[in-house]
């Protein structure tokens, strides 16, 4: 299959849905919406949305009833991106190809967007006209992975450890768990709500648990690399932070080749897991590849 085209399609019925969800940017209150608007839709691979659309069609189901689950991963990652650009975490200037959230709206309307963007996540997998497609319980159960992607034991969580890793020397083993957590976690969520959509049986939903945290790790790997190796035109954001910043990397640790290398890995792993599912698991095998393969 092409990927490519297969991504740019789901990203525009992700990005359509987007901003069909979101409010007016002259609704009251005014600025909140604006700035709400920048990061939502100011570009951004979707891939998280994309991986919860790509579960549910390894399942057999693709229709667009699921888009406001696969929305709402798009709404708390761009508040994680918000938050972690903050002059308290990261200190970033440069987001998706422009200025970080702050940097235009100042520190206090980017956290209320960010926690604005967190709570109406919530509200989009919760709304009451997908209900004669999903049931309750489908609908019970994709919160509650979405809670616990984001949170205390999930992106939130491996934040937490990630400042804490500032300057410090660490074990290769609590790098991985930095990676788990802060990126791993949303990922698994994502991967997992698309299983839920498509009514995956426990061993179904056990496969792809273990595709999701594979290709987690992977995506995280490739954010380090990316990190060492590419430039501000590339990524959209800075180069070069991780090191500015005293942090520990798997570049770091193994080179960049040696990295790739354990990413790479990870991929061949996150593939061979997909085995029972034969063609409608085509596109997830795929974006497990890309993610070691892109750019930005
Ligand atoms: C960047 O995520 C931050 C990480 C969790 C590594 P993405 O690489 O998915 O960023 P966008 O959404 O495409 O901008
Ligand atoms: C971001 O991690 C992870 C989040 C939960 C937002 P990084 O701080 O390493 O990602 P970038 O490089 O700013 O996108
Ligand atoms: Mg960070
Ligand atoms: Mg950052």
């Amino acid at each position: 299959m092409n990927i490519q085209a297969y991504l740019d399609q789901q990203r525009q019925r992700v990005d359509q849905f987007l901003e069909r969800s979101l409010p007016a940017p002259s609704a009251h209150p005014q600025r909140l919406y604006e700035s709400m608007r920048y990061s939502l839709l100011g570009g951004g691979k979707r891939i998280r949305p994309i991986l919860t659309i790509a579960a549910a069609q390894a399942l057999g189901y693709d229709g667009d009833a699921m888009l406001p689950f696969a929305a709402s991963l798009e709404f708390v990652h761009t508040y994680s991106l918000i938050h972690d650009d903050l002059p308290a975490m990261d200190d970033d200037d440069y987001r998706r190809g422009r200025l970080t959230n702050h940097k235009v709206f100042g520190d206090g309307m980017a956290i209320l967007a960010g926690d604005a963007l967190l709570t109406m996540a919530f509200e989009l997998c919760s709304q009451g006209d997908i209900q004669n497609v999903f049931s309750a319980r489908q609908q019970l159960d994709i919160v509650r992975e979405l809670a616990l992607g984001s949170g205390h034991q999930g992106m939130v969580g491996g934040q937490v450890m990630d400042i804490q890793a500032e300057n410090q020397k660490i074990e290769l083993a609590h790098l991985q768990q930095i990676h788990t957590y802060k990126t791993g976690r949303l990922i698994r969520a994502a991967v997992r709500i698309g299983g839920i959509i498509g009514k995956a049986t426990s061993q179904q939903m056990q496969c792809l648990t273990d595709y999701s945290e594979d290709i987690g790790l992977a995506f995280q790997i490739a954010d380090d690399v990316l990190n060492m190796v590419g430039t501000r035109e590339e990524l959209g954001k800075d180069a070069g932070t991780d090191e500015k910043r005293g942090k520990q990397t798997y570049p770091s640790f193994f080179g960049v080749d040696g990295a790739r290398k354990l990413g790479e890995e990870c991929i061949q792993r996150a593939i061979a897991r997909l085995e029972s599912f034969h063609k409608p698991a085509e596109p997830l095998r795929h974006i497990a590849t890309y993610i070691m393969a892109r750019h930005n």
